[in-house]
């Protein structure tokens, strides 16, 4: 066990949550990273955040490999693109499952020690559609957005316990899951197309949501809960 604070980071293996685990690692953290796929570095755990037995299998690997959590970062996740009179109820359940469901299970199962230690960070994933929506991804804004919700909520029950819970909707990161809705012609153009349109003149990257992340979950943000960061180069305002 070291004097290190821990992190969970979910989704961790690629993209956004594996620019947050290695940014969380370099700040100091004890990192463990639950993904379907294994992660190339860290305390790499394989966990369907969807399958609340292997979250809570996990969470104690994590404890008995380095201690308490006391960050938690819900970065696993997984887009849907379909019609909505096409959308059938098994893949709505399945992108609830990954995009809401999975931040209920962590957070429960993590929760305990951040009470159990009076400080806690907890940052959720959301994404820039639930802003606006987005035609054909109902399934998955409408999950985002019950994330937004939940973070709120979350924040206000958990901050007399020195828990925040704020979080990120990400606009446009250059990610595998970007690339392959770019590559199935989804965006309604390229990425270069979007970025003459974006006021920042630049596509997101993994690292700006590592950014941000590293700064929610430090000390010097603890008056800072219940908010949706936005980080998407004003795309959003
Ligand atoms: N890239 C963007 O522009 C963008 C925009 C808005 C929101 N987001 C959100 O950011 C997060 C990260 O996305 P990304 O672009 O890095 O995608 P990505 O596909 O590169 O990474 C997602 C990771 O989540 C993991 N994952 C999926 N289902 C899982 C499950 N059931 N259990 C455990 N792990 C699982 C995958 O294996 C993968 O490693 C997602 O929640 C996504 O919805 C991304």
């Amino acid at each position: 066990m070291s004097a290190a604070r821990t992190a969970v980071v979910t989704g961790g293996a690629s993209g956004i949550g594996r620019a947050i685990a290695q940014r969380l690692t370099a700040d100091g953290f004890n990192v463990s990273v639950f993904d379907l796929n294994p992660a190339d570095e860290g305390h790499s755990l394989v966990v369907d955040v969807t399958d609340r037995a292997q979250v809570d299998k996990a969470m104690d690997a994590v404890r008995e490999h380095y201690g308490p959590v006391s960050v938690l970062v819900n970065a696993a996740g997984r887009d849907g693109f379909i019609r909505f009179a096409d959308l059938s109820f098994a893949d709505w359940q399945r992108v609830v499952d990954i995009n809401l469901n999975g931040v209920f299970h962590c957070v429960q199962s993590a929760l305990p020690d951040m009470r159990a230690g009076r400080w806690g960070r907890i940052v959720n994933i959301s994404s820039s559609s639930t802003h606006s929506g987005q035609p054909f991804m109902a399934h998955y804004v409408a999950a985002k957005s019950a994330v937004n919700g939940l973070t709120k909520s979350l924040a206000l029950e958990l901050g007399p316990q020195g828990v925040t819970v704020n979080a990120i909707p990400p606009g446009f990161i250059d990610t595998p899951m970007l690339r392959t809705a770019e590559q199935a012609k989804r965006l309604g153009g390229t990425v270069e197309d979007h970025i003459a349109r974006t006021p920042v003149r630049r596509v997101g990257l993994p690292e700006d949501i590592a950014a941000t992340c590293s700064f929610l979950v430090s000390e010097e943000a603890g008056y800072i809960t219940g908010q949706i960061i936005g980080v998407n180069g004003g795309r959003n305002t």
